[in-house]
C-alpha cells in the first residue's frame, strides 16, 4: 500500500454529464443547463466525498451538434461558480479563463474576487484559447501559437503582478483612526507588454489562500510546458495510458524545475470518464440506453482500430477467435490497445464502445473496484497525483463515485478521509504564493 493519497477534481463540463444524451435521460431534467441549481446539487455532492475542486473547462461558442447532445459547456463558469461559493464551505473551483481572449486586469478582477467571496478556493485554468469558432465571437483571427503563448506569458504576469499589487496588510480598517488602507501600500505594476498591459492596483484583498491558484491545460509542447513550469500549480491532462501519463508528468514536472521551482509542486491531474454501476454489464446497458446512437455511428471504426473485417450483422457478437488472433492495435491511434483489450475480454462490438474506448478520456464501467482499480494503478506508478473525474450523468453519477467509488479509495489508503484544509492551495498541497513567484524574477524580467 503506498502513502501517496490522490487529489480528485470533478468537472462541469455541461449540465448534465459527459455522455453526449445525458440530458435526454429519463431522471435528468432537461432545463438543467439553465439551472444553477443543479449545479449547486452537484457540487454539494462533490464536496461530501471530498473531492478539491471543480473544474470547468470554457469553450464560449455554439459547437457541436448542439440538436442532439446539447451545448457542452456550462452557460458561464465563473458567474455559476459565484453562485456555488455561497452554497459550499471546502470545495474549491478551477475555472478556465482565456489568456488569448481575455484583457489580464478583467481576469485578475473577476479571479479574484471569486478567491475572496470563496474564502480561499478559487483556481484559474489559464488556456491559450485557439478554437475558431470561440475566436470569432470574439472578432477576431485565431493567432499563431507564438503570439498565443507570448500573450499568455505576458497574461499571466500581469495578473499575478495585480493580485499583490494590495499588498497584504494594506488594509488597516482603523475606525478610530479614522483610516480604511494605506494608500502606499496599493502600488500601480505598470506592466506593459507586446500584447497586453495594465497599471493597477487591483482593489480587491487578499483571501484567506493569499490568490487564486494557477492551473494549465493540453498538450505537452514545449510552449505549453513552459507556461506550466512557470506559473501552474495544477496540470488538467488529456491521456490513454500510465505509460503517456507518467511520461507527460515528468515533463511537466521538469518544466517546473528548469524555471527554477520545486517539481512537487505542480500537481498532474488526468482524466477519468466513470460510470458507476452494480455490474460491468449494468453500466454497458445504462450508457447504450442514453448514448446508444453514438455508439452505433462509431461501430463502423472498430475495423480500422484493429485492422480486422466486422460483418456489421454481428456487432452484437463478440469476435471471434480468428478475428481475435489477426487483430492489431492501430499505431496510429493510442486508444485502440483500450479497444483491443476489451474486444479480447469477450465483449461485442456494440459493448466494446459502450466501454467509451475512444471517449476524449479513460473510461470506466462498473462496480467501485473496478474505478478504484484503475486510480490505484496509474497513482502507484507515479503517473499522476490525481483525477479529473468526469461523469456520465451528474444527477445520479455524482453520488454514485462518492458513495460507492470515494469509500473503496479512503478503505485502500489512497484518498484523504477528509478535507486537509479550508483553502484550495491547502488541498492542493501547493505553497502559499502572493503577487509573482520570486523564484521567477529573472525569467519574467527576461519576457
Ligand atoms: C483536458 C483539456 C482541457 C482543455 N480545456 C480547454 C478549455 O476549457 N478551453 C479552451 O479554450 N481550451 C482548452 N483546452 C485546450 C488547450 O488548453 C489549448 O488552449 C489548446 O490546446 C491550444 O493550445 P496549443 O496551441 O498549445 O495547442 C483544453 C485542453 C485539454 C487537453
Amino acid at each position: 500500500m503506498t502513502e501517496k493519497k490522490m487529489i480528485l477534481g470533478l468537472a462541469l463540463t455541461s449540465g448534465y454529464g459527459n455522455l453526449s444524451g445525458a440530458w435526454r435521460a429519463p431522471h435528468v431534467d432537461p432545463s438543467n443547463y439553465a439551472k444553477v441549481e443543479a449545479n449547486i446539487r452537484y457540487a454539494q455532492a462533490a464536496e461530501r466525498g471530498g473531492f478539491a475542486f471543480l473544474f470547468t473547462p470554457d469553450f464560449p461558442a455554439v459547437r457541436g451538434d448542439v440538436e442532439l447532445s446539447g451545448i457542452q459547456n456550462i452557460m458561464d463558469p465563473l458567474m455559476e461558480l459565484a453562485a456555488i461559493s455561497q452554497a459550499t464551505t471546502h470545495i474549491g473551483f478551477v475555472a478556465t479563463g482565456s489568456t488569448t481572449f481575455q484583457e489580464p486586469f478583467n481576469t485578475a478582477r473577476q479571479f479574484k474576487v471569486l478567491d475572496v467571496m470563496s474564502h480561499g478556493r478559487a483556481g484559474w485554468n489559464a488556456v491559450t484559447t485557439s478554437d475558431q469558432l470561440v475566436s470569432a465571437n470574439y472578432g477576431r483571427a485565431v493567432a499563431g501559437r507564438d503570439e498565443r503563448y507570448q500573450r499568455a506569458h505576458e497574461s499571466i504576469q500581469i495578473v499575478e503582478a495585480l493580485w499583490g499589487s494590495w499588498e497584504r496588510d494594506a488594509w488597516v480598517k482603523d475606525q478610530s483612526a479614522g483610516r480604511f488602507l494605506d494608500g502606499s501600500k496599493l502600488q500601480p505594476i505598470n506592466l506593459q507588454g507586446q500584447y497586453v498591459a495594465s497599471r493597477g492596483p487591483l482593489a480587491i484583498p487578499p483571501s484567506e489562500q493569499g490568490q487564486p491558484v494557477i492551473f494549465t491545460s493540453g498538450g505537452p509542447s514545449p510552449h505549453l510546458l513552459e507556461l506550466a513550469g512557470r506559473y501552474a500549480s495544477g496540470f488538467i491532462a488529456e491521456v490513454w495510458s500510465i505509460e503517456e501519463a507518467r511520461a507527460q508528468r515528468q515533463l511537466v514536472r521538469n518544466a517546473a524545475k528548469q524555471a527554477g521551482r520545486n517539481p512537487d509542486d505542480i500537481k498532474y491531474f488526468a482524466g477519468l470518464m466513470t460510470t458507476v454501476a452494480p455490474t460491468v454489464r449494468e453500466g454497458l446497458d445504462r450508457r447504450i440506453a442514453v448514448s446508444g446512437d453514438v455508439i452505433e455511428a462509431r461501430l463502423p471504426h472498430l475495423e480500422s482500430l484493429l485492422g480486422v473485417h466486422i460483418d456489421p450483422n454481428r456487432y452484437d457478437e463478440p469476435l471471434t477467435t480468428e478475428q481475435l488472433a489477426a487483430a492489431q492495435a492501430s499505431p496510429m491511434d493510442p486508444r485502440s490497445e483500450i479497444v483491443l483489450r476489451v474486444a479480447r475480454e469477450g465483449w461485442s462490438p456494440r459493448d466494446v464502445f459502450a466501454h467509451g474506448v475512444i471517449d476524449y478520456h479513460p473510461v470506466t464501467v462498473g462496480p467501485a473496484e473496478v474505478h478504484a482499480d484503475h486510480m490505484q494503478a496509474w497513482l502507484e506508478a507515479d503517473a499522476v497525483d490525481g483525477f479529473w473525474v468526469s461523469p456520465d450523468i451528474y444527477e445520479d453519477g455524482v453520488d454514485a463515485f462518492v458513495n460507492e467509488v470515494v469509500p473503496e479509495l479512503r478503505r485502500r489508503g489512497i484518498f484523504p478521509e477528509e478535507y486537509v484544509g479550508a483553502t484550495l492551495r491547502e488541498n492542493l498541497g501547493v505553497p502559499d504564493q502572493y503577487g509573482a513567484d520570486s523564484r521567477l524574477k529573472s525569467a519574467a524580467d527576461t519576457e
